[in-house]
């Protein structure tokens, strides 16, 4: 019988992010294919011939062949037992997105080393930042043309404000990609793309001290290149601290190409071992020790009817200390009350499996009947306690919502107060006004459509949604300031959320300034974490 603390130990628990079509999904699979988890990595996702990752759940997702919901895989590999929290990789993406971060003690970020850098990745980037968990970074497609490689670690740097530090360096890129230097063990990987879709095939290993070796493998030029940008890098003196990177202040950087399954392996076992196993994580009782304390866990994700074949809710949880045992009897704190975890799952695709065991650093689905919110702690009865809120973050589309049957009152704002609950919208009101119609916000426009499918669909409520131009959000903090009374740019909306808390929309950044240029003593603030 392993001991607890080696079971916990070995977990690796992290999440994926990256701007859509950097290669998210394809390193996924290959990870998979490396953890046995699937045969044939390519049989995952294929958006053009309606084959589906496997994190593909509502009918929404297949009609659009894109990744709504984020899902979590779990695989062994190497005595690891490795969760993998898989983020929406499409051109949209919700708090979802960002909750899930909230679980992860880790962050894998995939970039297009064709174009480095984008709007996306900065922006979950962001809330990795604001976390400070370890973020690595893979720069993908180095089979296809890319960018200079010093310019991309440079961007990585600049737009992202953390450090670099390259643990591989590549030998060309697209027709001339020759493979990647090895930096610790200065040893040269020679790529090949026999290996495409497969774990077979060898990867050809050349010390670079062995210069004749190398010069009739990779080229005089290719050698004599990477010999400088050697040498430029080791000038930039730039060394690896594990310190740092577990603070995220140093990302850890690979290159490789996840569709031909180069530098994969290699990236996959050295992320393992400079990634920390499950964090502590703090409460309103000081952090809490994953191995030492018993069976704690929050939730971070609330999801409706992911299966036709079972109409239900299920909470995610991520376990963060202890051993859960299926049937427990344990401490829902925020309801006040004992539950019985009965219906533990894991998800894999579809195919759902209960779970007999888990252990910190695992995430779970319980099925709710309705109790569960976001942020909820669950712990044992002898030993409880809350942990710290996850923040919510500030949703950059609104949309006027109203039911086009008024006589569908109660569905409508069941279904409105539901799908709120569960993370994927915030509510709002005009100042005055009541529940016929609302003010909906969003992270991300993909989820208005969700928002409308799923009152359709599971609340058989028509709505009309009419998109309002204001991007930012601010709460109104100062106490004294009546919203009335703000004298505020043209553009500007007052509103309220569904606690009365007075806040207001604006079209843009620039009128945010004037309105408080023009309000003395406003004070106002872009998330509400009470
Ligand atoms: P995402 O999850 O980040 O959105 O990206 P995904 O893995 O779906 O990859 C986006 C596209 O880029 C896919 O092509 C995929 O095959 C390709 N790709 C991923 N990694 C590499 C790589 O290392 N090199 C090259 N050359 N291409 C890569 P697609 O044609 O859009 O989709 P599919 O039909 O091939 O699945």
């Amino acid at each position: 019988m392993p001991d607890l603390s080696t079971e916990i130990n070995r977990r690796r628990t992290f999440a994926i992010i990256s701007h859509p079509d950097a290669g998210k999904t394809t390193l996924t699979e290959k990870f998979l294919l490396y953890g046995g988890q699937i045969n044939l990595a390519g049989s995952v996702k294929g958006k053009a011939t309606a084959r589906h990752a496997v994190s593909d759940w509502m009918e929404i997702e297949k009609e659009r062949g894109i990744s709504v919901t984020s899902s979590v895989l779990q695989f062994e590999y190497n005595n690891k037992c490795i969760n993998i929290l898989d983020t929406p990789g499409h051109q949209d993406f919700s708090e979802d997105t960002y909750r899930t971060l909230m679980a992860a003690d880790s962050a894998v970020m995939v970039i297009d080393g064709g174009k480095g850098v984008e709007a996306q990745t900065r922006k979950l980037f962001k809330v990795c930042g604001r976390r400070g968990i370890p973020i690595f970074t893979f720069i993908n497609k180095m089979d296809r043309e890319a960018r200079d490689t010093f310019d991309l670690v440079d961007e990585i740097e600049k737009e992202l404000g953390i450090a670099t530090c390259p643990v591989n360096w590549p030998i060309g890129s697209g027709k001339d990609f020759k493979g990647v230097l090895d930096i610790p063990s200065r040893n040269v990987l020679l790529f090949s793309d026999t290996q495409k879709g497969t774990r077979q095939g060898e990867e050809e290993v050349i010390p670079l001290s062995d210069k004749e070796t190398l010069k009739s493998r990779i080229g005089q030029n290719a050698l004599e290149s990477l010999l400088e940008e050697v040498e430029l890098l080791e000038g930039a003196g730039v060394e690896f601290d594990q310190d740092q990177v577990d603070h995220g202040k140093l990302s850890p950087v690979f290159f490789g190409s996840a569709l031909t399954n180069f530098g994969v392996e290699v990236f996959l076992q050295n992320f393992l071992s400079m990634t920390s196993s499950p964090l502590p994580r703090m409460s309103d009782r000081g952090e809490v020790d994953p191995v030492a304390r018993p069976f704690s866990a929050f939730v971070f994700k609330i999801q409706a009817n992911m299966n036709k074949a079972h109409r239900d809710r299920v909470a995610f949880m991520r376990i963060c200390s202890g051993k859960f045992e299926a049937g427990m009897d344990v401490y829902h704190v925020q309801g006040g009350k004992q539950v019985r975890l009965s219906q533990p799952q894991q998800m894999m695709a579809d195919d759902r499996h209960m779970v007999k065991e888990a252990y910190a650093g695992d995430i779970i689905g319980i099925f709710d009947p309705g109790i569960y919110s976001i942020g909820d702690t669950i712990c044992m009865p002898e030993d409880t306690f809350r942990y710290s809120g996850i923040p919510t973050f500030a949703p950059e589309h609104f949309a006027r919502v109203r039911q086009v049957d008024t006589m569908k009152r109660k569905q409508f704002v069941k279904g409105i107060m539901q799908i709120a609950e569960e993370g994927a919208i915030q509510v709002f009101q005009e100042l005055s006004g009541g529940m016929e119609e609302v003010i909906v916000g969003v992270v991300g426009v993909l989820q208005f459509e969700v928002l409308q499918y799923r009152l359709k669909n599971e609340y058989s409520v028509e709505i009309r949604l009419e998109q309002l131009p204001y991007e930012h959000i601010r709460w109104i903090k100062s106490r004294d300031t009546d919203p009335e009374k703000i004298t505020g740019t043209s553009d500007m909306k007052r509103i309220q959320d569904l606690k009365g808390n007075p806040l207001l929309l604006f079209v843009n950044a620039w009128s945010i300034g004037m309105t408080l240029d023009r309000n003395e003593g406003l004070v106002l603030e872009e998330f509400n974490e009470e």
